[in-house]
């Protein structure tokens, strides 16, 4: 792979980064996460003022652990977003509880914290430990779009995902522990500094040689990110028709569509409709199962079980046919429906 951003980045963050943060020159990794945490919503010149309070204060992660959480919270107090004072203490605690005290090494394990997302664990791994994990806070989006001139709405989880990927396909690839951290540092450094949102500084930016926007004279349209679609929320009923032996009637999802090509419980739009649909069998015996949310891409979907207990194996006016358990195990049904079926599979039998 070709290095030249890595190679440019790191010189750059050497010559040109910040270099001087009270939570720098140091891999302590106390210091890191105290930093990165206050750093998630707060600019560096405030979080310098109450980074200094908190280490006068809580020396080390046990000190941290030990305090009640209201001095924790009053000490926080200015710095806003409090559930991040929350998730501090709760996440020393648990350094010290399952760790002994001393932070875990991999962004991995540091993610399981309370507190610390993909990013910060990435930031703290890397920073402290060389660990070769990418971040991507708002910054680093910002310059990673534009030098590769990444065009795709980050407001989809995958087109974020795919440029998680490049990120992590374009990091050091030797001399981890220096290249790490002065890369992590120095994109971080870039987005703040001189690949701003409005004028960037371009002709001072080691990457401009080979930025794409930067060619496409079109650094201020990157990185692209419409609002979040509004989402919609949809009320399906569902028919869940059982057999006497058990079986259950399923029909194919039609393609395109929701869950196409899966085997579904019928579904219907309103309750007055799934009715009209087993007035044949006789309505009697529906028992209406308590309803559950379903969370899609743009729709939370509510779905209201209706179960029917049938004789024998009937004929149906439905679309779809009998699936006995061994059947079932075989096809494909949407994951909520498996879970549906599974978790409250109707005892077969007396009507
Ligand atoms: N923002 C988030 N992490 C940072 C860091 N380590 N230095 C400067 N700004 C940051």
């Amino acid at each position: 792979m070709d290095d030249f951003l890595t190679t440019e980045v790191v010189r750059w963050q050497a010559h040109f980064g910040r270099n001087d943060l009270p939570w720098q020159n140091t891999r302590d990794p106390y210091r890191v996460w105290l930093s990165e945490i206050m750093l998630q919503q707060t600019q560096v010149v405030t979080v310098q003022a109450y980074f200094a309070l908190f280490l006068a204060r809580f020396a080390d992660v046990r000190t941290l652990a030990q305090a009640p959480l209201d001095d924790v919270l009053h000490l926080w107090a200015g710095l806003g977003y409090y559930s991040r004072a929350r998730n501090l203490h709760r996440c020393a605690q648990d350094v010290v509880r399952v760790y002994g005290g001393e932070f875990p090494q991999s962004a991995q394990q540091l993610q399981t914290l309370p507190g610390i997302g993909r990013s910060t664990a990435a930031a703290i791994a890397a920073l402290c430990f060389g660990e070769r994990v990418a971040i991507l806070d708002g910054n680093v989006k910002r310059v990673l779009t534009r030098y590769l001139g990444f065009a795709d709405d980050l407001a989809l989880a995958t087109h974020e995902r795919r440029l998680w990927d490049q990120a992590t396909a374009l990091l050091p690839q030797g001399n981890l522990l220096y290249n790490m951290a002065r890369y992590t540092q120095g994109m971080m450094d870039l987005g703040a500094t001189l690949c701003t949102s409005k004028k960037p500084a371009c002709s001072a930016c080691p990457l401009s040689e080979r930025c794409v926007a930067y060619a496409m004279d079109a650094v201020e349209k990157f990185p692209l990110k419409t609002r979040k679609l509004k989402r919609s929320a949809e009320s399906i009923w569902l028919l869940w028709l059982v057999s006497s032996d058990g079986a259950v009637w399923l029909s194919q999802r039609p393609t395109p569509g929701v869950w196409a090509g899966l085997y579904c419980l019928p579904l219907f739009e309103a309750r007055q409709v799934l009715l009209a649909a087993v007035e044949q069998q006789g309505a009697d015996g529906l028992q209406d199962l308590p309803s559950f949310k379903h969370v899609l891409t743009h729709k939370d979907l509510y779905l209201h079980p209706v179960l029917l207990k049938l004789h024998g194996r009937p004929a149906l006016a439905l679309d779809g046919q009998w699936f006995g358990a061994a059947q079932i195990a075989k096809i494909g049904l949407p994951a909520p429906i498996k879970k549906l079926l599974q978790r409250t599979q109707p005892i077969p039998g007396a009507v």
